[in-house]
């Protein structure tokens, strides 16, 4: 089994076939209208026995590449829905290998938060998450969230796409946002083993990440 090549996974719960997405399903969501076959992202979902802590986990394989006008291969992104305390479903993200960039955003605020091998990030509490793949290999990664979350596609959508594309230029702002705050980001060390405890111990953006302010 190569899960880079193959699209289907043998996991403890059986086997799973990957959702693959292609350049052409990302078309209203990138910063230039896209078309085309080849493939940006594949998900493989629920590959973990996590179902008694409600949760379930996804790997999601974000191959490296560019669309024409230069905007890094990515995932579609999307919001969360609240849970019934009333406020979004949060989220937390592994690197199992490679490197990219985490795109973190609402209306008003965008974190680019730089991703290596090792690391976890949880979602800050309603913020849509992007992930993109700006280097030359492939990016794998793994989340948890829980089984109740139906990711919200139709936000990001009818915004024309996340509040910032991320090119081989730089930053590119989505003139449907009004985004007064960039930050670029980096994962506070965490011990895996402990994910539970350091969540209810460090449970604020800025606990999870240290961040700086954007220079261009
Ligand atoms: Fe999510």
């Amino acid at each position: 089994m190569n899960v880079l090549a193959d699209d289907f996974m043998i996991t403890q719960l059986g086997m799973r076939k990957a959702q693959v997405r292609r350049v052409k399903d990302l078309n209203g969501v990138t910063l230039s209208p896209v078309e085309g076959e080849e493939v940006v992202y594949k998900v493989f979902r629920d590959v973990e026995p996590v179902h008694q802590y409600d949760l379930r986990a996804d790997v999601t394989v974000l191959y490296p590449g560019a669309l024409p006008d230069g905007e890094f291969y990515r995932t579609h992104g999307h919001f969360h829905p609240e849970g019934p305390w009333g406020k979004p479903w949060p989220e937390v993200y592994c690197v199992l290998r490679g490197r990219g960039k985490f795109l973190l955003h609402d209306l008003e605020r965008v974190y680019v938060v730089e991703l290596k091998e090792g690391d976890v990030v949880k979602v800050p509490e309603g913020m849509a998450h992007v992930l993109v793949n700006d280097s030359d290999e492939p990016l794998l990664t793994c989340n948890y969230v829980s089984k109740s979350v139906t990711p919200d596609y139709g936000r990001v959508k009818a915004l024309g796409g996340p509040a910032a594309f991320l090119t081989k230029d730089g930053i590119v702002l989505n003139r449907n946002y009004d985004v007064k705050e960039i930050k670029v980001c980096k994962p506070l060390p965490l011990n895996l083993d402990s994910l539970v405890a350091t969540h209810a111990v460090k449970p604020s953006v800025e606990e999870w990440l240290t961040c700086f302010p954007y220079k261009g």
